[in-house]
């Protein structure tokens, strides 16, 4: 008998609200397209999760909330078990979103005008975050080495050296997929200390890794770096809870932890969603093993995704992530200009990728490909994406 896998279930998500699915158009100016592109999953949540929440739900009243001792213990315990990081129920905070957290991280701890560094191409809020708080985007791009993505810490350290003190830093990088090591973590931390520079560590990949690469929460380098990292980070991309809006910070630096605490108090944002507790703990304590089907299952998917480009559209070069769920795609050699990459793919590919110019001009020309999803809707997407890709090529 042959075992059906449940990350293969199809999902039906149009005309659910799915941001992902229904709210496209928006965006790419048809509703009619495969959706590859926000960072959520085509797959159900773990069962726990499901069954925590639901009878949550049923209780039929959706009153104020608090975080209760079993959910900073379900937090502190999966990263001493998973990241072999010991976290101090005390360093927790939490907070609707991890951008919502970034943003007051960066209003906290700059002043209007001052440079914070990110390194580009990166996840777009992070500009958003900068600029429409006042203060002004220092970007250190990284450069693609050995087929992969690497920090350039000369130029960073130019960066700081002409001033800037705050720094977002996005481990696991997205868009391009890098598990940071230790080693360049150490490197980024030693130029931290040097300079007095603050990190603002988004990590919410952090658990998103494949075999080979192991992930190393920042602020576990040293005490000194802890005491100068505010960690933004949550569950909900691990186990697909997005739309539960429901996020944690982290930092060893008590007196950062109470401006912080308070801001989020000034903005009416202390109380947790109805349904956070119960998904939290569900996922944390029971959602093991359903996380080790997932990584499993996506890396089956990169697997495919990668040889499947390799075979029939050759001229655009994946660079192989080595954690998320995102596949960042150099789509040049299709000789198309890059203002047009838009309308090409969605009139003739007919698929939704985020668009990589989206994520800084770095991208210009790239696409970043969701492989959250069942096997099935990525080869679709594929096989109608390399098929377009021959016609341009005609
Ligand atoms: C690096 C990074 N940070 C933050 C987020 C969004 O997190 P949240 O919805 O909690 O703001 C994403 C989602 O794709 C992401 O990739």
């Amino acid at each position: 008998m042959t075992m059906t896998n449940p990350f293969d279930q199809l999902f039906n998500r149009k005309n659910t609200r799915s941001y992902k699915w229904d709210d496209m158009k928006k965006l790419f100016g048809s509703s009619e397209l495969l959706a590859l592109w926000v960072a959520d999953m085509d797959f159900g949540c773990p069962p726990a999760v499901r069954k925590a929440v639901t009878e949550r739900a049923e209780m039929g009243i959706y009153g104020y909330t608090f975080f209760s001792d079993e959910y900073y213990g379900a937090i502190t315990s999966w990263y001493s078990r998973r990241h072999g990081w010991s976290i101090d129920p005390k360093w927790i905070g939490n907070s609707p979103t991890v951008v919502t957290s970034i943003s007051i991280a960066v209003e906290l701890l700059s002043s209007p005008g001052d440079s914070v560094v990110i390194q580009t191409p990166v996840y777009p809020p992070f500009y958003e975050v900068i600029e429409d708080n006042g203060r002004i985007v220092a970007k250190n791009p990284l450069v693609i080495r050995n087929e992969r993505f690497e920090m350039d810490l000369p130029h960073l350290e130019t960066l700081f050296q002409n001033g800037a003190k705050l720094m977002i830093l996005c481990s696991p990088h997205n868009p391009g997929g890098r598990v940071w090591t230790e080693e360049e973590l150490r490197a980024l931390g030693a130029l931290c200390l040097q300079y007095g520079v603050t990190v603002i560590a988004d990590e919410i990949h952090c658990d998103l890794t494949f075999p080979g690469h192991k992930h190393t929460p920042f602020a576990s380098l040293s005490a000194e770096l802890s005491d100068r990292t505010i960690t933004c980070t949550a569950a909900t991309k691990t186990f697909n809870l997005p739309g539960i809006q429901t996020s944690y910070f982290i930092t060893a630096n008590k007196e950062l932890k109470q401006r912080f605490d308070k801001r989020l108090q000034v903005l009416g944002l202390n109380y947790p969603h109805h349904f956070a507790e119960a998904a939290i703990v569900a996922a944390y304590t029971e959602g093991e093993e359903w996380l080790d089907g997932l990584l499993d299952y996506v890396k089956g998917n990169l697997d495919f995704a990668v040889d499947y480009l390799s075979e029939h559209l050759p001229e655009v070069k994946p660079l192989r992530p080595e954690g998320t769920y995102l596949l960042w795609v150099d789509c040049r050699g299709l000789g198309i200009e890059s203002g047009k990459l838009k309308k090409w793919m969605v009139e003739e590919a007919k698929v939704a990728f985020s668009l990589g110019s989206a994520f800084g001009t770095e991208g210009a020309g790239w696409l970043r490909m969701n492989l959250a999803a069942p096997r099935a809707i990525v080869e679709q997407a594929l096989k109608q994406f390399c098929e377009a890709g021959r016609l341009a090529l005609k």
